[in-house]
């Protein structure tokens, strides 16, 4: 099954908690949420305290990519802000495996991203210990970039690395994702699409996530 995480980023910022419900009404599965620190990436956006204040207005599961150096300083923030799921990036770890065991630990689920110059490669020996692999197909720190065309490649590489090591992780991909390119996308092996202009961008957000859902 395709699952559809609008992200937040492209929201209204100055009314976030109407963004949240009305794009759960509009058929979201997951609400991607965009954590930047100013240095990993170069763009500050939200944190901790913010997802807290969105939690008690939405059921849906809130999936938490932090785009932050060294993450494991600021997990149980996360966890106790009510992340579903933390996404580090394995670029921003020196010790990735201590990372993935401090989320679990938590009661989460744990997820690893790759930056687009990063090869699927890397995660071979860190793949059995993990619920979701995020690619970026942009460069991180902003929304509304252009899909990198080499993405969809490397899409179907890590989906052969999953299966190969008999991985029921989820195959999440980020960044310029749109009804026009999201058939690509899914017949490459991702199940789950982050979008952010193309839900909040577009003028109806529940014919957006269904567009998406079934793009071919
Ligand atoms: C980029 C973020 C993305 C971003 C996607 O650093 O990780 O989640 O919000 O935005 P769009 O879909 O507009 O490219
Ligand atoms: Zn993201």
């Amino acid at each position: 099954m395709i699952k559809i995480a609008p992200s937040l980023l492209a929201a209204d910022m100055g009314d976030l908690r109407r963004s949240v419900a009305d794009v759960e009404q509009a058929g979201a599965d997951y609400l991607h949420l965009d954590v930047m620190d100013g240095t990993f990436v170069p763009n500050i956006s939200y944190g901790a305290a913010v997802i807290k204040a969105l939690r008690p207005g939405s059921a849906l599961f809130f999936d938490v990519h932090l785009m932050v150096e060294e993450p494991g300083r600021f997990l149980a923030d996360f966890a106790a802000a009510g992340a579903d799921l933390l996404t580090v990036h394995y670029e921003a770890c020196r010790h990735l495996h201590r990372v993935i065991q401090q989320i679990k630990a938590l009661g989460l689920k744990a997820g690893v991203a790759l930056n687009p110059a990063t090869p699927v490669e890397v995660l071979t020996d860190i793949l059995p210990e993990i619920d979701l692999l995020l690619l970026m197909s942009v460069n991180p720190g902003f929304g509304g970039q252009s899909f990198i065309p080499s993405s969809t490649a490397k899409i179907a590489r890590a989906a052969a690395l999953l299966q190969k090591a008999g991985s029921t992780a989820e195959l999440e991909v980020d960044g310029g994702i749109y009804a026009g390119n999201a058939g690509q996308v899914i017949k490459a092996g991702a199940n789950v699409l982050v979008s952010g202009t193309g839900v909040f961008g577009q003028p109806d957000w529940a014919a957006a996530i269904a567009g998406l859902r079934s793009a071919d």
